[in-house]
């Protein structure tokens, strides 16, 4: 697989490390309370996995999808939400687990949504963020690493839903796009 990769962005190491700090600036927040993690699925799966093991706070888990549609690679602003929360977030603390922030787009409209579900507290928390793609502003709690606006995959990010199992991230060659 590794052919594939033009450069590793962030490796295992630094990925562990960036966990781990993300996990104790969580702990400090929330001394004493208890979390509900809720990931967008697929691509925050491994993340999520590695963070809820790293955090001390008791946490229960939730997943939801969230599919923007468009043109292409570029959202088109509508979001559909085709997989809900299983359970009630009423008066929890919510962290919202995303692999990369983009656009925001997505973000912005599900963070909207879970608000109107009445949670004690709602944060956002994603491994990777991309200002630079930016076209909905949205307040990150919590960041992983900063990236270029690139195509970045790997560490549960995908292209054509492959490269999701690199332990790392990375930018894929440019063949692979043509
Ligand atoms: P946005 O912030 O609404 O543009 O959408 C973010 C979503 O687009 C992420 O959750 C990813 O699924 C996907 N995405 C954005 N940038 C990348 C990337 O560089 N590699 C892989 N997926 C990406
Ligand atoms: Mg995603």
């Amino acid at each position: 697989m590794e052919q594939f990769i033009e450069k590793v962005l962030i490796s295992e190491q630094e990925i562990k490390q960036t966990v781990e700090r993300l996990a104790s600036q969580i702990d400090n927040d929330y001394k004493g309370e208890k979390i509900v993690l809720v990931g967008l699925l697929k691509g925050s799966v491994v993340f999520m996995s590695d963070l809820m093991r790293a955090l001390k706070t008791p946490c229960a888990i939730d997943f939801m999808v969230a599919s923007s549609y468009g043109c292409g690679t570029k959202s088109s602003g509508t979001v559909n939400i085709t997989k809900d929360l299983a359970q009630p977030i009423t008066d929890c603390n919510v962290i919202v687990v995303e692999d990369i922030i983009d656009s925001g787009t997505t973000l912005s409209y599900v963070l909207n949504y879970l608000k109107l579900k009445n949670p004690k507290s709602l944060k956002l928390c994603t491994m990777l963020d991309k200002p630079d793609g930016r076209i909905t502003q949205v307040h990150v709690d919590y960041i992983g690493q900063t990236v270029p606006n690139e195509f970045v995959v790997g560490y549960g990010l995908d292209y054509s839903e492959l490269y999701r199992n690199l332990p790392y991230v990375g930018i894929l060659k440019p063949e692979i796009y043509s």
